[in-house]
């Protein structure tokens, strides 16, 4: 990432942040979709006629591209855009964060003050981008590839399980509905996420999961000793009350089941975050959205995601668990998921 003796370019930061902008913004009202399905390489004129858009705007949007290196202009005054679809869609996505995160600025710049609030809670287009990237597929190969190992610790096909902030409930219906025999409840505190998951769960008709609008740190009584697995997916880097709910996980877990915490896999140790292109995407993200999320609330600790895996896998060893070493992943590498038994 370093550019000229070890310090980026600025100039040609500030720039390739605008790119992204235009190139979202192309995603965002369809440019991207119809360039994707026209004959390339294609005239503006042809690509204008195609979306049903102004030409004199595609050209704008045509010339943004090449001078950024994206388009590639051809003879004749054609265009075309030499990315795979797949790509196109994953970035054009991506991109399209950074309207929505200008749109949060009011809220941050009311926040950083001392004399601030100390933070807020989720903004619905933000949340509405990120399940974007949660797609069916995506789901089944996280089950697959980060849910399955820790089922082979305990294998059983009647297991229940807690996903404790569960927000849509995606996850919760797709691991119920691949294993029938299992009980599953999601609860989250959310009003508005546990309607949508019980909406879902009406449509999929589905006979074994239960969704409950209660905060992870005040779990039903009568649940001590009740579950084999609680995954707590996304949920403790963006959660208020992390040590209630950390006591409630210990209490409502069997003495042979496990805990799976999944966040997003980035060092507690700024001299280790330097050129990690994952840590240059959640961190940012975590700014505007995970942080004052975690700071909302009479008892938010702040965590966010520069929390980082080490802090929060000594905090989880503090409420008394043990982590377990899931195959051949060395528990002291950075990674997106905690195992740990009581
Ligand atoms: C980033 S979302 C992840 C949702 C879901 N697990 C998924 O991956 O789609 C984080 C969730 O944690 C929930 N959350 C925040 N604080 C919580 C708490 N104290 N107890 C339980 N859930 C909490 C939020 O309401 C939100 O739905």
């Amino acid at each position: 990432m370093a550019e000229q003796g070890g310090r980026r370019n600025l100039d040609k930061l500030v720039k390739d942040g605008l790119s992204a902008l235009v190139f979202g913004v192309g995603y965002k009202v369809g440019i991207i979709e119809h360039f994707i399905k026209i004959k390339q390489p294609c005239t503006a004129q042809e690509l204008a006629q195609q979306t049903g858009m102004k030409e004199r705007y595609i050209q704008e949007w045509l010339n943004s591209m090449v001078a950024s290196g994206i388009v590639k202009s051809h003879a004749d005054d054609r265009f075309s855009l030499p990315y795979s679809d797949s790509e196109l869609k994953t970035h054009g996505h991506g991109a399209t964060v950074l309207p929505i995160l200008s749109a949060m600025l009011p809220k941050l710049e009311a926040v950083l003050p001392n004399n601030g609030p100390r933070g807020y809670g989720y903004h619905g287009p933000f949340l509405e981008w990120w399940g974007g990237y949660h797609k069916p597929e995506d789901i089944q190969i996280w089950i697959n590839e980060l849910l399955l190992p820790v089922f082979d610790l305990k294998p059983s096909s009647d297991f229940k399980l807690l996903d404790l902030g569960c927000g849509y409930g995606r996850y919760t219906l797709m691991i119920a509905k691949r294993f029938p025999n299992s009980t599953v409840y999601g609860i989250d505190p959310d009003r508005k996420s546990i309607d949508e998951a019980n909406m879902q769960l009406q449509k999929e008709a589905l006979s074994n999961v239960n969704f409950l609008c209660v905060p992870g740190e005040q779990l039903p009584q009568e649940w001590t000793e009740n579950f084999d697995f609680v995954i707590l997916n996304d949920v403790l880097h963006d959660a208020y009350a992390v040590d209630g709910i950390l006591t409630e996980v210990r209490r409502v877990l069997k003495s042979d089941g496990f805990g799976a915490a999944y966040d997003p896999p980035v060092s507690s140790y700024s001299a280790k975050l330097t050129d990690t292109d994952i840590a240059q995407l959640y961190l940012p993200l975590s700014l505007f959205s995970c942080l004052p999320m975690s700071l909302s609330g009479p008892y938010g600790e702040g965590y966010g995601v520069g929390w980082g895996y080490e802090k929060r896998r000594e905090k989880i060893e503090k409420h008394g668990f043990r982590l377990v070493k899931v195959g051949d992943m060395d528990i002291d590498v950075v990674q997106e998921r905690i195992v740990f038994q009581k």
